[in-house]
């Protein structure tokens, strides 16, 4: 009997009360990830306790069987779906909820690592609260740690890290050990901040079974609008002057390029086309204003100041704008990703630059590509404001060579070479690492770093119970 098949019967005998599922039909909605990632589970098995948790990965670690902790199952890099071997157990932290813990006073929240975002949200706006981490997807609170996932507000809340109190979660070695550093202060300098070594390190050093992050006053007033910069040394100054005067607003400055903005037209029936009375513009910014403060006549009106920013800077810096939209163009926004899957084989990037080599760099990219791989479309976005650049491409299925995975693979480490080497980017800014980076990940870290990584890694997870994912050096 193989490793798994027994953990399957084990696990089944001794805890009853764990929701394994072993039918095909019953996995298969474990065992495919958003984008990447189709593989075969031996199970699925589903806590609903912390102690579940520790049984579950005490027992694979004795039996030798490699878990894949999954939550939604939204993940962008592959680290959530198991591989094709059939041997793999997931463990989906979808059970693992209890109850949302608000605390209004200390601006905090504590919750299973199985609570959707818009689960914890729905329950904080009760309080008139909000966790401001804000994507298109809807992830559980355990994978947007495991990813440290960024979003589209990043640049006045900042990503998962920032806002990460505490952390409860168990590990693979000592088998089972639940580490509770699940506290709700902001702050507590009494040494090694150990809670960070599961943040952003997709799941390898432990399972996150809870967290305590720091939460925000619902914004009672936004204020929104796309603007198309006249040039290219006018974007640069456009965000310079947002952030000198709007910079207390300003909760979100995202980029969206006409062929994106296209993109989602073509795919969803209701959706205008902002750029279509933009002509000659081929990049927009998506800018939104934020306060608690209410919108009060005579008092702080974030509508007027925009247009009054607007006013002042039209003709110079502005060329044009989209104004009273705010839902359209944020679905727009959040639709991108989703639309241009229909276009052919995707290729998708998570970059980041210095926000200051945004424009030379996505010169530089583009031209790049139309040089060496003019079939490829490109259709890039990101999170301009601070400096994260999706520079997502779509191989056709028509008028262009049949797709050849090798050459795609090439495409993405050449824009990773530029991103990094050149301008001191990362290649991975906010999805994580996952199976589909891991390569890269090797290729771009410092060895010195890769080695003390591996000790650690080696150290808690010996026999890599959770995870596929290596982060010391080449093996
Ligand atoms: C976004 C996801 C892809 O920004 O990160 O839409
Ligand atoms: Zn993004």
């Amino acid at each position: 009997m193989s490793s798994s098949k027994e953990l399957i019967g084990f696990l089944s005998q001794a805890h009853p009360d764990l929701d394994v599922l072993t039918d095909a039909t019953d996995r298969a909605g474990y065992e495919t990830g958003a984008r990447y990632g189709v593989g075969t589970a031996a199970a699925v098995v589903r806590p609903a306790a912390r102690e579940q948790v520790q049984a579950v990965v005490a027992a694979a670690q004795r039996f030798g069987v490699r878990l894949v902790v999954q939550g939604a199952n939204t993940g962008l890099v592959g680290a959530s779906t198991p591989d094709a071997g059939g041997e793999q157990i997931v463990l989906s932290t979808a059970r693992l909820k209890g109850a949302i813990a608000v605390d209004p006073l200390n601006q905090s929240v504590t919750v299973g690592a199985g609570v959707l975002l818009s689960e914890l949200n729905t329950r904080l706006a009760q309080d008139g609260l909000f966790f401001p981490v804000d994507l298109g997807a809807d992830p559980t609170i355990g994978g947007m740690i495991a990813a440290n996932t960024g979003g589209a507000r990043l640049l006045k809340y900042g990503d998962v890290r920032q806002n990460l109190l505490g952390v409860e979660a168990v590990l693979a070695e000592p088998a089972g050990e639940l580490l509770d550093l699940n506290r709700a202060l902001r702050k507590n300098n009494v040494g090694f901040d150990f809670k960070q070594l599961f943040v952003g390190t997709g799941g390898a050093f432990g399972v996150v079974t809870a967290a305590t992050l720091r939460v925000y006053p619902l914004p009672a007033q936004t204020a929104t609008a796309l603007l198309v910069p006249t040039g290219v040394a006018e974007l640069e100054a456009l965000l310079l002057a947002l952030n000198a005067e709007l910079g207390d607003f300003l909760s979100s400055c995202e980029g969206i390029s006409r062929e994106a903005a296209q993109a989602v037209v073509r795919h969803l029936d209701d959706v205008e086309d902002p750029f279509a009375e933009m002509e000659g513009a081929d990049y927009a910014m998506l800018v939104e204003l934020s306060s608690t403060m209410p919108s009060r006549a005579g008092g702080l009106d974030l509508e007027a100041l925009l247009m009054d920013f607007l006013e002042r800077h039209y003709g110079t810096l502005i060329g044009n704008a989209v104004v009273g939209k705010p839902e359209a163009l944020w679905r727009l926004r959040h639709s991108i990703t989703e639309s241009i899957r229909n276009e052919g084989k995707i290729i998708a990037l998570d970059l980041s630059v210095p926000r200051s080599r945004f424009p030379a760099f996505r010169a530089e990219a583009r031209a790049l590509i139309a040089a060496r791989y003019p079939w490829l479309r490109i259709y890039d976005f990101g999170h301009l404001g601070d400096g994260g650049v999706h520079l997502n491409m779509v191989w056709p299925l028509q008028d262009a060579p049949a797709y050849d995975e090798a050459v795609a693979s090439e495409v993405r480490a050449e824009l990773y070479r530029l991103t990094v080497e050149r301008f001191d980017g990362s290649f991975s800014a906010e999805h994580g690492i996952g199976p589909y980076n891991e390569r890269f990940y090797r290729d771009f870290t410092a060895d010195a770093v890769l080695g003390h990584v591996g000790a650690m890694q080696s150290r808690l997870d010996p026999r890599r119970t959770l995870s596929r994912l290596w982060l010391g050096k080449g093996e």
